[in-house]
């Protein structure tokens, strides 16, 4: 079974409160363990990050979803690529807000104090995703 991971940002389509962006989280966190998904969902103002990691045809079909689902807009794929094991193997979806992050999105995304994963190449998308693992402690 080939394993893959696949990086991807978009927009919301609307503003989401607290509620709607816990219900993306319940849905992933009830779905994933049957797909053997595993990963992490990073929120900023405006836009999300995410990580899947499982088996490929799992990965794409969910991601095919993510594509179709109306809440997101602007959905780019950041990086894809074969994987021998899984940085994220313990959360069927991690979660965590850029504004928690130690340093705040300025510590990774430099000067401008804005997540934006949009200006990131594949190679420091996954640079950025595998420096997630060292936040472990700001994982809601
Ligand atoms: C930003 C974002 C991330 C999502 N991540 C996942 C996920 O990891 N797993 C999942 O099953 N659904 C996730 N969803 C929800 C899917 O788009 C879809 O609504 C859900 O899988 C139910 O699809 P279904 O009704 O076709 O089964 C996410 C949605 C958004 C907006």
């Amino acid at each position: 079974m080939s394993l893959v991971r696949l990086i991807y940002c978009s927009r919301f389509s609307k503003e989401m409160d607290a509620q709607q962006l816990q219900a993306i989280l319940d849905v992933s966190r009830a779905n994933n363990p049957a797909r053997q998904i595993t990963g992490i969902l990073c929120y900023g103002p405006g836009v999300f990050l995410q990580c899947l990691e499982g088996p490929r045809d799992a990965v794409n079909d969910l991601y095919g979803k993510i594509i179709r689902d109306p809440r997101n807009k602007d959905v780019t794929l950041l990086e894809y690529d074969d994987i021998a094991e899984r940085v994220f193997g313990e959360w069927s979806m991690a979660y965590v807000r850029a504004e928690d992050l130690s340093g705040g999105p300025a510590g990774f995304f430099g000067a401008p104090e804005r997540f934006d994963p949009y200006s990131l190449s594949a190679g420091a998308a996954l640079l950025f995703v595998r420096s997630l693992l060292g936040e472990k402690a700001r994982f809601r």
